[in-house]
């Protein structure tokens, strides 16, 4: 039954074959072009191949091509990168979407936060491949927006997994989502409670706190939740106007770094959960713990910190037999590692001791994050012209570089005096971890169109955790029914049902 799955796309076809660098399916031509190189058969044969099915089957529904490679290390993902300009004689940037890394962070996740349904937080990447896979993986959706609410329900994903967490909404905006049924929303002040009765008489509602690790990336703190100060009149603002409060959400900032503020924000949820009932009114049965995730890349905290504090204080104040329904809305987690941007060399000029190039990517495309995410790049050589035998440049003398994005304005510089080798017009610089906060903020400025950047996907073999694991168990990880959720199942059908 396992391969039935996959047969669909011609793996059969691919087993046959000694020599595999990577094998692309594609939907359209139900059929597997393998190229050469070094996969086993076997390892393709050995995969969790349900589930890898599953994932592929939804990505590729949305048009999408999925190759298969190697691993996830580094010289496999040039090798594709490398063999896709070359085959399709590329000179744009383009991202690589590793598929499989989702699937072994949403494993990863399963694991530390086994209580924890994660909502993805379509915000901060909504490439369709990402946003399929995690469907597919059975996660829910964090919508900030009509638009965001569309391209999701448009995916067939039910409007019983999706939250609109925006505390403050257009009118128009609530209106769209009751009429897809999405009706899970967030708010902070009474003005919101009628507005959002007037226009969504079903909807019911998480009270977002302010919770602030004011040590995170962005704390969201001066922007949104209620203080404690005015929990009860909230409270009361949604009773008066018969609007039910079901929950309570927070999120503590992005790129978060104290463990601690998890642990505050959710003994303050408690209190709120308690203020409820002593103003007799419905029991609650929500907490949504937000966002702030990370996979510690650049020193933040990691996510078993963080659910080493979580677990510990739900057990403290949301213990299970209370019933309450935990949720997330992790958006950098799940987005930053799975995607590597290459950009073209297409312009040099050597002054002083300082080597300066142009690539064709910058600041007002995928690089507005190293102003509206203070990002730090870590770029590498794929020298395909200048070190044909040596394209990640091993060993080679560095000069100091400062890379210029393809914008006539001068702020659009990605790198000063970083250390690169010598490099021409036409090697590639490749920057990983590049999916958080990127593509989704990145513009059109000089007619460089941010949007217009290709996406190719990839699943790579060997990718820790998921591929060793009988990763279908993920489809029966949150089975626990809650209000929102339990026409959720995570079976086999769950897909097919939500798309019905
Ligand atoms: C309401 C809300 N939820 C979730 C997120 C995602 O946060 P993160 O990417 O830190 O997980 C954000 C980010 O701004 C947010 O505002």
């Amino acid at each position: 039954m396992a391969c039935n799955s996959l047969n669909v796309y011609g793996m059969d076809a691919c087993l046959g074959l000694e020599d595999v660098d990577y094998c692309d399916f594609s939907p359209s031509v139900r059929k597997t072009k393998c190229i050469k190189s070094a996969i086993e058969p076997r390892e393709v044969a050995n995969m969790p191949l349900t589930a890898l099915g599953k994932i592929l089957e939804s990505t590729c529904s949305g048009g999408n091509k999925v190759s298969i490679i190697k691993s996830s290390a580094q010289q496999d993902i040039d090798a594709f990168i490398e063999n896709t300009i070359r085959s399709k004689s590329l000179q744009d940037a383009f991202y690589v979407l590793n598929l499989a890394v989702i699937v072994q962070l949403f494993y990863d996740w399963v694991a530390a936060l086994p209580r924890v349904r994660p909502y993805y937080a379509v915000k901060c990447n909504p490439s369709p491949p990402l946003l399929s896979t995690m469907a597919a993986l059975g996660a829910g959706f964090d919508c900030a927006s009509k638009s965001e609410l569309e391209q999701v329900i448009s995916m067939g994903v039910s409007p019983q997994r999706i939250i609109f967490a925006n505390p403050c909404k257009m009118p128009s905006h609530i209106k769209h989502a009751s009429s897809v049924g999405v009706n899970l929303t967030t708010y902070d002040c009474e003005h919101e409670v009628t507005k959002i009765k007037l226009n969504n008489p079903n909807a019911k509602l998480l009270l977002r706190l302010r919770a602030d690790d004011l040590s995170s990336k962005w704390p969201l703190g001066v922007k949104y939740g209620a203080l404690t100060s005015e929990v009860e009149h909230l409270l009361m603002a949604a009773a008066n106007a018969q609007v039910d409060v079901v929950g309570v959400s927070f999120h503590i900032g992005s790129g978060a770094s104290d463990a601690r503020s998890y642990l505050d924000a959710i003994a303050a949820a408690r209190k709120v959960f308690e203020k409820a009932l002593a103003l007799g009114l419905p029991a609650m049965h929500i907490l949504d713990i937000g966002g702030g995730f990370t996979v510690g890349n650049n020193g933040e905290l990691k996510l078993s910190e963080a659910a080493n504090a979580i677990n510990a204080a739900l057990d403290q104040y949301f213990p299970e037999e209370l019933g309450v329904s935990i949720i997330a809305e992790p958006g950098r987690y799940f987005a930053e590692a799975p995607t590597t941007l290459a950009t073209m060399v297409y312009g040099k000029r050597v002054r002083d001791e300082v080597r300066e190039y142009w690539i064709n990517d910058g600041i007002y495309g995928t690089m507005n994050c190293l102003i509206h995410d203070y990002a730090v790049l870590c770029p590498r050589p794929l020298a395909r012209i200048s070190k044909r035998n040596n394209t990640s440049c091993a060993g080679l003398p560095v000069y100091k570089s400062t890379v210029f994005g393809p914008t006539c304005d001068s702020l659009d510089t990605v790198l000063k005096e970083h250390p690169l080798p010598d490099l021409v017009d036409g090697d590639w610089i490749v920057f990983p971890n590049m999916g958080a906060y990127t593509h989704c903020a990145g513009s059109s400025f000089n007619g460089y169109d941010t949007s217009a950047i290709q996406t190719f996907c990839v699943f790579s073999l060997n990718t820790r955790g998921p591929s060793t694991v009988a990763i279908d168990s993920l489809f029966k990880s949150f089975e626990t029914p809650c209000e929102f959720t339990d026409k959720l199942s995570f079976s086999e059908e769950s897909t097919s049902e939500d798309s019905e």
